[in-house]
């Protein structure tokens, strides 16, 4: 032995290979060891006759909960989670069967329509958490998010009974009956549309309630609000798309689309509103961290209840125009700031331009950030 020593320290080459081996070896050993405990209760003389090995268990892949385990990485150990997109945003949104829907220019919405629109959800690739009242409706919604991860889609089955906006619809009907009261369809002549609309803020707050986002904003979007993308002339056929912040959103703020003056009309009274159907913003696309959506909501509920108090309701983006009238905005509200396009960008004409403004400069921002990153890797 001590032999050996000395001739490990004449060479110190050898000397290293030596150890190595030494360390190698350890290592064998402490690994069939393991490998044998985990075999269970098994004697040294099972192990020696391979045929009387029991067959590795494979490593269960869902936690007591029945919850998927985390992916191992290829040393074993548990991977990496990947680092969470601060721009990423939890889509919302909600199909009630209402029946056909009369439009101001004359138009009826029918439920094929919505299922045409509804095609636009198959390429979103955020998370969507999405409430229906049928089941037909749904399973046509989840068959078209088959196209995205599974764990992309929540879907919730609702009964608009426990809607708390809809506990307002005999109100509303009797209120739409009257003659006297301003007649703009749908939404102050479909009392089923109206409480529908603000039934927004009730799923809004379940999503809150529930847990179900995951990311630090969220926002609302209308089932039909990307029906433009279906011509292609818009959006490649089929070719996936994302929502993400817009550069400079102020987290402090709650991001909507602007269709009217909004200087002239947060000084209008909240009747002026609902009687000669002006609103500022649109309501088909609301943006805002967890925080902020949360104050949000409960403005306009609190709007909402006040309007219904005084015999007045029309559709969400009346009740959004409310909240920053000078009667309501003194609750403080949170501020929000709406984002204005021109008929023509991103190749859409007319008022859905406007109307889904902020939502098209998410998915532009989106776009633009990918467009850098692969100029960035030189593709
Ligand atoms: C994995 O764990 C679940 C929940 O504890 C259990 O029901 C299941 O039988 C386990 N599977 C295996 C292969 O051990
Ligand atoms: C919805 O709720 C109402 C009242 O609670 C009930 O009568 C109805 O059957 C429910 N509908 C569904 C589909 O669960
Ligand atoms: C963001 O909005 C808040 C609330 O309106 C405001 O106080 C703050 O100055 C804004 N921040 C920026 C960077 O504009």
């Amino acid at each position: 032995m001590a032999k050996l020593f000395r001739s490990l320290a004449r060479s110190s080459a050898r000397r290293w290979i030596y150890i190595s081996l030494l360390i190698l070896g350890l290592v064998c050993y402490v690994y069939v060891e393991i490998e044998r405990l985990d075999m269970g209760s098994e004697t040294p003389a099972e192990v020696r006759h391979p045929a009387h090995r029991k067959k590795r268990v494979p490593r269960n892949e869902t936690d007591a909960n029945g919850q998927p385990l985390p992916k191992r990485s290829w040393w074993g150990g548990p991977e990496e989670p990947k680092p969470a997109n601060p721009l990423d945003i939890t889509i919302v949104t909600m199909y009630l069967r209402l029946g056909p829907v009369k439009r101001a220019d004359g138009t009826v919405t029918e439920e094929k329509d919505y299922l045409e629109w509804m095609r636009t959800w198959g390429w979103l690739t955020n998370t969507v958490v999405a409430y229906f009242d049928d089941d037909e409706m749904l399973a046509a919604f989840k068959n078209i998010r088959k196209s995205q991860p599974a764990d992309k889609t929540i879907l919730v089955r609702v009964n608009r009974t426990d809607l708390s906006s809809f506990d307002d619809l005999e109100d509303v009907r009797k209120l739409f009956a009257d003659p006297e009261y301003p007649k703009f369809e749908p939404q102050t002549v479909n009392a089923e549309w109206s409480c529908a609309t603000n039934a927004k803020y009730d799923i809004l707050q379940r999503v809150l309630d529930e847990g179900h986002v995951k990311t630090e904003t969220l926002a609302w979007l209308d089932i039909g609000l990307f029906k433009p993308l279906l011509k292609e002339t818009v959006h490649k056929k089929n070719a996936p798309f994302t929502l993400e912040l817009p550069d400079k959103f102020n987290a402090s703020k709650i991001g909507l689309s602007e269709v009217g003056p909004g200087d002239k009309i947060s000084k209008l009274r909240p009747w002026e509103i609902i009687q000669k159907d002006l609103v500022w913003t649109a309501g088909g696309f609301v943006l805002g961290t967890k925080e902020k959506m949360q104050e949000f909501i409960t403005s306009y509920k609190a709007a909402q209840d006040e309007l219904l108090e005084h015999d007045m309701i029309s559709a969400d983006m009346h009740t959004i125009s409310a909240i920053y009238t000078p009667q309501m905005v003194k609750r403080g509200p949170p501020e929000a700031k709406a984002y204005i396009c021109r008929d023509g960008w991103f190749g859409i004409r007319g008022t859905v331009t406007k109307y889904g403004c902020l939502a098209f400069l998410c998915k532009e921002a989106a776009e633009t950030r990918a467009k850098a990153r692969m100029k960035a890797q030189g593709l």
